[in-house]
């Protein structure tokens, strides 16, 4: 059976992690294929709160195999940090395995993006400053430390270099203070020798999951628009949480994946810069932001809120191949008067209906809305169709209808059974 994607449809934030713990807890295998600790879910099973960032989810189930693929950056502090938060909660991460070819995160990736966002001034992509851009830019240049060279024989050597090499411009570029290489070779020589025993080819492990017909789980991170090539450029993170990234960052090929689930919040929002249609600067908007509590959970930033955008929706839907959808967070829009739709965008006097290539247009769109019918039930307790207010049932077919994607599921609120699968 090929394996299962889940996906964030809109710029992150919308959800996922808890419909990833639903099918985490019935797969075999859980890969995450992108991005880093810039990523955070809480996860609630049994009552006690988890609050997950690098690991995969699937780690709560003692038979799952967990793994962190090779297009994943590893800060190794902040993995062991996770592994030893878990390990005090009872939870055994023998079954975690982070691939050899994972760039490490170190201490220069750090120091680079928080300067390089200071350098930016006003202009700053506000990003999660984990060190992701940085530690992709590495990559991309070729002089990247990797996890097999971290955790083997020449962890000083390719410490030392990379450090020399980021010093010149941390000091030379930035102005900054150099990072002090004898202190982190102290420090990082303990994590290596931690993290050891979970390296691996892990490209093995899934392809054999695959092949074996078992439950894969692909665990997307981010969000469609946050895509290097295929988000809102320049403010995008490093990496791609579209679905053909499950393929690269995991090692094995599109074969092994049969189906593609994009999660949307029935609302928008995003985190950092960047321009945002449909975004609400009034009370509806603080309305919305308070009763979803928008608040970053790695950043604790207020997120930016607003209308749903179908014409993301369906970009999503084509750059990923999604084949179904999930509406969570249908509860906070309780007690609104009417629900608008963004479905399609007035750009210098045209109406346009697909998402614009280039990014810098989506400043200049103002959305078209089509508004429905608001609900003032409180749903947060059905589970099912039937249970829905007639409101919320024609508001789901409308989306159905607009964006043209079998809506599959719905979350109607934050614990893990506050959902209903519709088909
Ligand atoms: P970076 O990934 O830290 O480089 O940040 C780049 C952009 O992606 C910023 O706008 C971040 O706020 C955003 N971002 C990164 N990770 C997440 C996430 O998990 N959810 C939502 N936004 C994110």
């Amino acid at each position: 059976m090929p394996g299962k994607v889940i996906l964030g449809a809109q710029w992150g934030d919308e959800g996922k992690g808890k419909f990833i713990d639903i099918f985490a807890a019935k797969a075999d295998l859980v890969v995450r294929s992108q991005g880093g600790n810039n990523a955070g879910h809480t996860v609630v099973v049994n009552g006690e709160t988890y609050k997950l960032q690098l690991i995969p989810s699937g780690i709560l189930y003692p038979d799952c195999v967990n793994v962190i693929g090779p297009g994943v950056v590893v800060d190794p502090r902040n993995v062991l940090r996770e592994i030893d938060g878990l390990a005090e909660k009872g939870v055994s991460c023998d079954k975690l395995y982070i691939d050899a070819r994972c760039h490490c995160i170190l201490p220069w990736h750090l120091e680079l993006d928080a300067l390089s966002e200071k350098a930016r001034g006003g202009d700053d992509i506000g990003t999660t400053k984990k060190g992701i851009g940085p530690t992709y830019m590495d990559k991309a240049e070729r002089i990247g430390v990797r996890m097999h060279d971290f955790v083997g024989e020449r962890f000083e050597e390719a410490l030392r270099e990379a450090c020399e090499r980021k010093n010149k411009v941390i000091t030379g570029v930035y102005g900054g203070e150099p990072i002090d290489i004898e202190a982190v070779l102290a420090e990082y020589k303990d994590y290596a020798g931690r993290l050891r025993p979970h390296v691996r080819d892990t490209s093995v492990l899934t392809y054999a999951a695959v092949k074996a017909g078992q439950d894969v789980l692909f665990e997307g991170a981010q969000g469609t628009l946050l895509d290097l090539d295929m988000g809102t450029y320049p403010y995008v993170t490093s990496s791609h949480p579209v679905a053909g990234g499950c393929c690269i960052g995991s090692g094995v090929g599109p074969t092994a994946i049969g189906s593609v689930m994009g999660i949307c919040k029935s609302y928008t929002t995003r985190v950092g810069k960047g321009p945002f249609p449909t975004e609400l600067f009034d009370e509806t908007g603080d309305y919305i932001r308070k009763a979803g509590g928008e608040f970053g959970t790695v950043t604790g930033r207020p997120r930016r809120t607003g209308w749903f955008d179908a014409v993301i929706a369906r970009y999503a839907v084509r750059v990923n191949g999604l084949t179904e959808l999930v509406i969570n967070k249908i509860d906070p829009l309780r007690g609104l008067d009417k629900l608008k739709v963004c479905v399609a965008y007035r750009y210098k006097g045209e109406t346009i209906t697909e998402f614009p290539a280039n990014f810098a247009d989506l400043a200049h769109c103002e959305p078209v809305y089509e508004e429905f019918e608001g609900f003032t039930e409180d749903i947060t307790g059905c589970r099912s169709w039937d249970d829905l207010p007639s409101a919320v049932q024609s508001y789901i077919k409308e989306l159905e209808r607009i964006i043209d994607c079998p809506i599959t599921m719905l979350g109607v609120g934050p614990a893990r059974d506050q959902v209903m699968t519709l088909k």
